[in-house]
């Protein structure tokens, strides 16, 4: 039995992407291993914004993991901060990470650009994020692609603890689909499909209505040459269709590639929409029944007994490693 750990931010609105590049994928583990699946509301403070906000963004990502699939029964569902040791541990490894690591995060790079304005949160959210699945004793983290130099970061962090101190820590593997692990934006498919984007257009929510996804996947931008051809380089707008289609239906790429050859961009649109729709709709009605049942708030509290019986002994150990003395 594994253990398998991954997080995702309570900030702006869940969208398609990090449902098939990440909480889609979340699922399967639960049937044969050790699952802790984490709202993160202390990483969603790098950035701030208003307390009410966050409140309500966190216990409505909590539902949303379970209307999506997660099982509270199977899985350990929790917020990060119902768990000190996240804090804790953070500082103890904010002091065995360098400067100059931190400075290379790609998504510090991007988003930090104005070193005034930027809070230092924001630049040791890595480390945040390493003990996040450090303290768990992860083996497996499912996440999508924009993640991977992060979990680059937190098995070197891993290995460097071990060595400098004690062994004490497993090195967690990424675990990135092959398919829908980058899904891009409907507005410019050269870029991520991204929470923080500019315009609506951009991306589709979990909640959002139906009307809604057709109006926007078939605004979808593609180019204007007809061949149905996966290849993200050259036709971003179809392979990003495509990508979606395959992951929401299951079916491969090549088999989609050869079903709407010919047949124009407007129906794999509309289709593709569709097949989102249908995902989309028993996952919405879920969310809706959780949110009028007031069973989340019991659901985190269990979660975060959980969660803390599960680290506090690797946190001890990490202190003790260190020379802190604790009586
Ligand atoms: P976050 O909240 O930005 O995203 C949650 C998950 O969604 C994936 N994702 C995407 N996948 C495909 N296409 C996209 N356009 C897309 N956008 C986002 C992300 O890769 C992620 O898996 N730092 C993390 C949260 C975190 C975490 C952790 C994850 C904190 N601690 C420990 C795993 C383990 C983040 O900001 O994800």
């Amino acid at each position: 039995m594994a253990r398998v750990f991954s997080g995702m931010q309570p900030t702006g609105v869940l969208h398609i992407g990090n449902y098939l590049g990440a909480l889609k994928h979340f699922i399967p583990y639960q049937e044969k291993d050790e699952c802790f699946f984490c709202v993160v509301d202390l990483h969603a403070l790098t950035i701030p914004g208003d307390p009410e906000v966050l409140r309500r963004k966190s216990i409505e990502l909590a539902a949303l993991y379970i209307a999506a699939g997660v099982d509270p029964n199977k899985a350990t569902l929790f917020l990060q901060s119902n768990n000190s040791a996240h804090a804790e541990a953070a500082w103890l490894m904010q002091c065995v990470a360098k400067f100059g690591e931190l400075g290379r995060m790609t998504q510090f790079k991007d988003k930090g650009q104005d070193s005034e304005s930027v809070t230092t949160g924001l630049f040791t959210y890595p480390v945040l994020m390493a003990v996040d699945i450090l303290l768990y004793k992860t083996d497996e983290v499912p996440v999508g692609e924009d993640q991977k130099q992060h979990l680059e970061l937190a098995r070197d962090l891993a290995e460097r603890f071990n060595r400098q101190y004690k062994e004490i820590f497993t090195i967690p593997e990424p675990r990135i689909p092959d398919t829908g692990a980058r899904i891009m934006g409907l507005d410019n498919p050269e870029k991520k499909m991204s929470k923080s984007a500019s315009t609506p257009a951009n991306y589709v929510t979990l909640l959002e209505d139906e009307k809604s996804i057709l109006k926007k996947f078939k605004r979808a931008v593609t180019d204007s040459d007809t061949e149905i051809r996966f290849d993200p380089e050259q036709k971003a707008g179809i392979s990003n269709l495509l990508s979606i289609m395959s992951v929401v239906t299951g079916r491969s790429i090549p088999i989609l590639v050869k079903e709407y050859q010919g047949k124009g961009y407007g129906h794999l649109k509309v289709d593709t929409a569709e097949a989102v729709i249908e995902t989309l709709r028993p996952i919405q009605q879920r969310y809706h029944q959780l949110m009028q049942s007031g069973e989340i708030e019991d659901i985190l509290a269990q979660g975060a007994v959980k969660a803390r019986e599960a680290t506090h002994e690797t946190l001890g150990k990490m202190k003790d490693a260190m020379g802190l003395v604790s009586f």
